[in-house]
């Protein structure tokens, strides 16, 4: 196989594994190749998701797929928390598959694909000591409007249904330098809006006993960033000062992303997620106690092991009442080495879902009404990319709804609009003034 000069880097997990498929694209561009579609590029990358099966799965069918190319067929990079999780097991699967990488190695790519070059299969699912983010390239000159940056990766969390302890590492907070340098090279490439990530990002901390609304208020100071949010956080490690920071700095959007899971408490323990739903709603209320308006996400599990109907019933109670804005609902997926996956009494998959299109149902009604009352507010949206049609822009409100406007500025603006009528997925928004960018 020769040395690739083009590539494409496909992501298929969350927001952190869209970050990491960022830096990798910007690492292979650095090295001198050159972006291209994976139906041509030379070399591609398979950033891959392992929290549900069918995340999993999804990987071979596009491997098949590469294998099978039309003339010669690309070199094929497996990374993500699959190739974490499933390592060597991917060669023994896809023999055409390259390079396996994991999420914490992945700024080794470039010898891996010089080994893979050579003819030989590389594997790196190293968790080393060093940080892979000190070896990565500073972020590149040219940004979106909207920016991810990882401060916090792994967890120690251990709920039993879940992989990412075992795919991502033990929790690690990255040095408050970094990041500050890092947002300030995203401000540079032109992001006005900056996504703090981490699989517990609230759990963000350093050695003088820093917490993520510290980080928070000094991203807030770099020239150029207008808007902050983080995801994903943990209840447990919902701060005072977090809390604060809601009321304390304008630049912090009013939007909190709190995944409860379930809204029966036994069902909390059984899945470990040492929360009880007294103590998650408490931590609601106080959030909104300093910020009204905050629009409050979360993320379910329906059908959990020994899932009853009464347990599923006070998961659409405890949804009742928070009165999310918008939320992620998911059927149970037993994952391979996880506790949960041999617990007694699995739910049958036509009842997981019949429960989940009842919580969608209810989901989808929240989000409409949410999107219903922002109709006659007035607010600043920033610009994110075009529209489907021609003049139309898309941008976001502070409490992340997509708003549509005719003959918007360019991207990266904030424009003021005035929101007009609200669809379940969007709102129409027209401008009221224009503002500098
Ligand atoms: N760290 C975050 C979320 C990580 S995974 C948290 O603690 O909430 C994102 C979401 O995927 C989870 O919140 C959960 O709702 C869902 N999820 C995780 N494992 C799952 C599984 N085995 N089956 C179904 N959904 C799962
Ligand atoms: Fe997974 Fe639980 Fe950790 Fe979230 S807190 S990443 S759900 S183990
Ligand atoms: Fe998936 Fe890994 Fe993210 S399992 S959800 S890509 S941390």
């Amino acid at each position: 196989m020769t040395t690739p000069k083009t590539f494409h880097v496909k992501s298929f997990g969350c927001q952190m594994n869209a970050y990491d498929g960022e830096r990798m694209s910007e690492m292979l561009g650095a090295q001198g190749l050159t972006a291209a579609d994976a139906d041509s590029a030379d070399l591609v990358v398979l950033n891959t998701c392992h929290i549900r099966e069918r995340a999993a799965e999804k990987v071979y069918s596009d491997i098949g797929r590469l294998a099978k190319r039309d003339g010669a067929r690309p070199m094929i990079a497996v990374a993500g928390c699959v190739a974490q999780a499933e390592g060597a097991e991917i060669n023994r699967r896809a023999p055409q598959v390259d390079i396996v990488v994991g999420p914490q190695a992945y700024h080794r790519l470039p010898d891996l694909v010089a080994r893979a070059a050579a003819g030989n299969h590389a594997l790196d699912t190293d968790m080393p000591a060093a940080s892979k983010f000190d070896a990565l390239p500073r972020r590149a000159r040219r940004q979106g409007a909207s920016a991810f940056l990882t401060v916090q990766e792994g967890c120690d969390k251990f709920c039993t249904y879940c992989v990412v302890p075992y795919t991502r590492g033990a929790e690690i907070s990255r040095p408050w330098s970094h990041i500050v340098d890092e947002a300030k090279a995203l401000a540079e490439g032109g992001a006005r809006e900056i996504t703090l990530l981490g699989q517990n990002v609230n759990a963000w901390s350093d050695k003088t006993g820093r917490g993520l609304h510290d980080l928070i208020e000094a991203i807030a100071l770099i020239p150029g960033i207008a808007r902050i949010r983080y995801t994903t956080s943990h209840p447990n490690d919902m701060t005072d000062g977090l809390i604060a920071a809601h009321r304390d700095i304008p630049a912090l959007m009013p939007f909190l992303h709190l995944p409860v899971q379930s809204g029966s408490d036994p069902i909390l323990k059984a899945m470990n997620r040492s929360h009880s739903t007294a103590s998650y709603l408490k931590i609601i209320d106080r959030v909104r106690a300093v910020r009204p308006d905050i629009a409050v996400s979360g993320d379910f599990i329906v059908g959990f092991p020994g899932e009853s109907d009464a347990d599923f019933a006070a998961t659409l109670q405890i949804v009742r009442d928070v009165d999310y804005a918008m939320a992620y609902s998911f059927k149970y997926s037993p994952r391979p080495g996880t506790p949960a996956a041999t617990m007694d009494s699995q739910i049958a998959p036509e009842l997981m879902d019949e429960r989940l299109q009842a919580l969608q149902a209810l989901l989808n009604e929240q989000q409409h009404r949410f999107n219903r009352a922002s109709v006659g507010r007035t607010t600043e949206i920033l610009i994110e990319r075009d529209g489907k049609r021609p003049g139309q822009k898309l941008g976001k409100s502070p409490w992340l709804q997509s708003v549509i406007v005719e003959n918007g500025p360019e991207t990266g603006s904030l424009l003021t609009v005035e929101l007009v009528s609200a669809a379940p997925n969007s709102l129409i928004g027209v401008a009221v003034e224009r503002q500098a960018a």
